[in-house]
């Protein structure tokens, strides 16, 4: 399924009511939740864990996609396959073994993620591409929301190439708004992750999110 998705990050939601923030954003819209765990270590910032992801299970009705910015991984990954992840994606810079990483996702019956930060090129996740349903490109440096966009349409644009006819997603995160998302659309990519953008709002205006002029795709 090739249409495009919203992903809300509640990383931007306020942080004493994940709940309603997250049944608000899918009654206007949302077609995923994007949860963002960070550990301090891998990022210079800190979120959730394990424990306050499976909280946040009943309350989404859509996908929930979980972006692990922690590192090892592989520790962790059957902890969240019982928080109730459908999408587990790890970053090709937090370990060694991300290839094991991807199969031990699916094994734990997740959809597995890779993302690739700013600094990483596409070709990092060429021989994963049997591994893996979704591709994440970062778009700003991983660990803060409300960061300017960086951008990386070739990258995109090589990975779409790479991926083929296979169906694997390509997201952005980071910085997608109005002006960013319809040069990340065009580009090949089709979940938008956004969480500035839709917050400050306070809703998920797809027009808003990620411009009129590609509302029609
Ligand atoms: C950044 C996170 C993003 C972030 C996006 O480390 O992975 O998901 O919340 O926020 P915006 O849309 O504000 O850049
Ligand atoms: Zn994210």
């Amino acid at each position: 399924d090739r249409s495009i998705k919203i992903a809300p990050s509640i990383l931007s939601a306020d942080f004493a009511n994940f709940g309603a923030e997250i049944r608000a954003i899918e009654d206007q819209g949302a077609d995923w939740v994007h949860v963002d765990v960070m550990d301090g270590h891998f990022v210079p910032n800190l979120t959730f864990g394990p424990m306050a992801v499976k909280a946040f299970r009943p309350h989404v009705k859509t996908v929930m996609d979980v972006h692990l910015m922690i590192a090892p991984v592989d520790p962790s990954i059957d902890a969240y396959a019982e928080a109730g992840a459908d999408v587990l994606t790890a970053h090709v810079e937090a370990g060694p073994h991300i290839h094991r990483t991807l199969q031990a996702i699916r094994t734990a019956g997740m959809k597995a993620g890779v993302a690739l930060n700013p600094g990483t090129p596409a070709e990092a996740v060429a021989h994963l591409m049997d591994l893996t349903d979704l591709v994440c490109v970062m778009t700003v440096n991983p660990g803060f929301g409300g960061q300017k966009f960086i951008d990386m349409t070739a990258k995109v644009r090589t990975l779409r190439d790479m991926i083929g006819d296979r169906p694997i997603h390509i997201e952005i995160d980071g910085g997608v708004d109005v002006t960013t998302a319809p040069l990340v659309v065009a580009a090949g990519a089709d979940v938008l992750v956004a969480g500035s953008a839709v917050f400050k709002g306070g809703s998920v205006d797809r027009a808003q999110v990620y411009g009129a002029n590609i509302a029609a795709i």
